[in-house]
């Protein structure tokens, strides 16, 4: 197996992160996960070039960080559009969690929203790395049917090694299942469906954002990220230049 490229996230800028992430002390919200909304942007707010076009927006630097990220929450969630068009790994290569004695546990529980089950666990890259031991089995929300919604995910189908099948009945009972499951925190990284979805429906359950502005314009082609109303406000803020990039840090005004 190939040795993963090691990313390094330097202290002084942690620091500056820390206090929008959840404090793996606690306290947690006592009914849902701690939601951090993080995804990258162009300067025209889109964060592809074009539907099912993977695009890279985020430097080095950035990129580091978001494996920062993936360190500090229990999970990390994703729609079945982004696990099918960019075949991600959902793990952490960060030197945190590669060098710990105790790796595994420094790496985030990957979760797949995939209500109509089109995303394959074939030649997946999250599954790969379960499997190899780099990362830990992914959950697959689908929109199998529940036989009784308060036992979700702990009846979960073992899909087969490095995946679990869990059933999808709604946004909030998932996060529930979530937290019933352990997973005491999660980040959301896209793609643009689950990110508009969340702004728009969800925001009340955001503790936080964290957004990477990429100096490029992705067009009018491009799949943007324009909440509906009414609109949320975060406050706050903390504007982190990273290489070529900006990272906002901000939490939502309530
Ligand atoms: N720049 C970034 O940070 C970033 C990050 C990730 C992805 N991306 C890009 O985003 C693009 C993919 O975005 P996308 O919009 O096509 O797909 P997506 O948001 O990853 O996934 C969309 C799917 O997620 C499910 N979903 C969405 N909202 C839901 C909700 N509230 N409850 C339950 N299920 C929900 C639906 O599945 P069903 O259809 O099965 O119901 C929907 O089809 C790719 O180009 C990718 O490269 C960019």
């Amino acid at each position: 197996m190939a040795t993963a490229e090691k990313l390094y996230f330097p202290s002084h800028q942690r620091k500056l992160l820390d206090p929008y992430l959840p404090d793996p002390h606690g306290p947690f919200p006592e009914d849902r996960p701690w939601i951090t909304l993080t995804y990258a942007s162009s300067l025209d707010s889109k964060v592809s070039a074009g539907p099912g076009k993977q695009t890279v927006l985020s430097g080095p630097a950035s990129k580091a960080m978001t494996h920062y990220l993936r360190t500090k929450h229990d999970g990390i969630l994703v729609g079945s559009g982004t696990a099918i068009t960019d075949n991600p790994g959902l793990n952490s290569r960060l030197s945190d969690a590669i060098d710990a004695p105790n790796a595994l546990a420094l790496q985030p529980r990957p979760i797949i929203l995939d209500r109509r089950a089109r995303w394959i666990p074939q030649d997946s890259k999250v599954v790969d790395l379960s499997r190899g031991g780099r990362g830990k089995p992914v959950m697959v929300f689908t929109g199998l049917p529940a036989e009784d919604p308060s036992n979700l995910c702990e009846h979960a189908d073992h899909g087969g090694d490095g995946f679990d099948y869990c059933p999808y009945v709604d946004f909030l009972k998932m996060l529930v299942a979530l937290k019933s499951n352990g997973i005491n925190s999660i980040m959301i990284e896209g793609g643009a469906t689950i990110i508009n979805s969340i702004l728009s429906d969800y925001a009340h359950l955001i503790d936080s954002v964290v957004v990477t502005y990429a100096p490029v314009y992705l067009g009018d082609q491009g799949v943007g990220v324009c909440p509906t109303r009414p609109l949320p406000k975060f406050e706050k803020a903390t504007w982190l230049p990273m290489e070529d990039d900006v990272v906002m840090c901000a939490v939502p005004k309530r």
